[in-house]
């Protein structure tokens, strides 16, 4: 049994829920694993964890800068234990840009940064009108329209593949087994 730290970087929740999803499935696995935010993170020992996983969401095409604080702070510690990064955003709705190869926000971050994460994932993000204040969701609309996606301004939409996340949580309880640990590039 494996201690894994997700940490995750959200403005709306859907990359916490994603987390929540990947606690699951490596908790039936027989791990443990704990949650928290990139905000909380630097108050936790990162050193009693033996893998470390940072999720992030995507806004205006950026990671939030706590992400590349935390990992400018923290790389010499990632890359002494097995880890891995994943990425929410709505570009990865588009089959092809869902992978991590593909996805322009990952491979640019992937470009700012000079830790190479172990494991990579992409997700498909949400879409909540409702939820967003006014200029949030008329940015949001006119995206979508350009982009050729929902512009209704009620709609709610779930892209993300949860089978997609199920398969990278095995991956994760896998994680730095023989074999399995090497940079993704
Ligand atoms: C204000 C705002 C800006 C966003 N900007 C982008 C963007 O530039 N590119 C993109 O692919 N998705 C963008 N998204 C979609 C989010 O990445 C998606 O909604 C994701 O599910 C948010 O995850 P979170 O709730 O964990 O923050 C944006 C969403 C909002 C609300």
């Amino acid at each position: 049994m494996a201690s894994i730290l997700l940490i995750y970087s959200t403005t709306d929740g859907h990359t916490l829920e994603i987390c929540e999803r990947l606690q699951q499935v490596m908790e039936r696995l027989g791990h443990q694993v704990t949650l928290t935010s990139v905000e909380d993170a630097p108050g936790v020992d990162l050193a009693s964890f033996d893998r470390i996983v940072l999720g992030a969401s995507i806004r205006y095409g950026k990671h939030h800068k706590k992400v590349y604080e935390f990992i400018e702070r923290n790389q010499a510690f990632l890359e002494r234990k097995p880890n891995a990064f994943f990425s929410v955003n709505v570009v990865a709705r588009k089959p092809e840009k869902n992978r991590p190869e593909t996805n322009p926000y990952l491979q640019k971050f992937l470009r700012q940064i000079s830790w190479q994460p172990h494991e990579l994932a992409v997700f498909a993000g949400k879409i909540d009108y409702p939820r967003y204040g006014f200029w949030d969701r008329q940015m949001i609309r006119l995206i979508m329209w350009i982009t050729k996606g929902p512009t209704d301004p009620q709609t709610v939409i779930d892209f993300t593949d949860w089978d997609q996340v199920d398969d990278f949580g095995h991956r994760l309880a896998k994680l730095g087994e023989k074999g399995s640990c090497q940079p993704a590039g």
